[in-house]
């Protein structure tokens, strides 16, 4: 059975198993490292579910896929919500359950900001492929935006207007 919701603090173990995986699975995905995270105390996640928003996807039980959104706090800013954290486990991708949690986090959005920006490596064609089909558009790319183990990525950046 497939649940989505919204993570809370109580699932930080959890999302940290989860985080950590991407992280170290996909490190030109992520801008975050498995080295700087995975040293983190239990609560700095459960304090990052409680800060934000991040969408769950369970699949009987257990938790396989997430996508947040941080929403800036700055006046001039706050319509533009980041999504951040975008990862499904390997046996599920392909499932819809990528769809589903983005589903939910786009519908949290449409309640909080007025546009989506992301950015995705520019090699990484079935994100990008994934975010087309959401209604995201790119609209620039930003060169050497990581630098992993000495090789720079390079960035598509793309938005997503609510309601388009
Ligand atoms: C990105 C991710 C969340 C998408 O979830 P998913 O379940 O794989 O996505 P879907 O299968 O629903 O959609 C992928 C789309 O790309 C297409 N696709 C698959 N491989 C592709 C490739 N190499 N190049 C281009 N498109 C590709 C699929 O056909 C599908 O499009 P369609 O639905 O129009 O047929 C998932 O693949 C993932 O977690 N990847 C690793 C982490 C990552 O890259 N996260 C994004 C960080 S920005």
């Amino acid at each position: 059975m497939t649940v989505v919701r919204r993570l809370l603090p109580d699932d930080a173990e959890e999302y940290r198993s989860l985080r950590l995986e991407a992280l170290e699975r996909h490190p030109e995905a992520f801008g975050s490292s498995h080295a700087e995270e995975c040293t983190r105390p239990l609560a700095s996640f459960a304090d990052r579910i409680a800060g934000g928003y991040i969408a769950g996807g369970f699949v009987d039980g257990r938790l396989d896929a997430t996508a947040g959104l941080l929403v800036p706090t700055q006046a001039k800013s706050r319509h533009k919500g980041m999504l951040w954290g975008v990862y499904v486990r390997a046996k599920r991708r392909g499932s819809g359950l990528a769809d589903a949690v983005m589903t939910a986090l786009l519908a949290h959005a449409a309640e909080h900001v007025e546009q989506i920006h992301l950015s995705v490596a520019a090699a990484n064609g079935r994100a990008i492929g994934f975010y087309k089909r959401l209604g995201f558009e790119a609209f620039g790319t930003e060169p050497r935006a990581l630098k992993v183990d000495g090789t720079y990525i390079d960035e598509l950046l793309m938005v997503k207007v609510m309601g388009r």
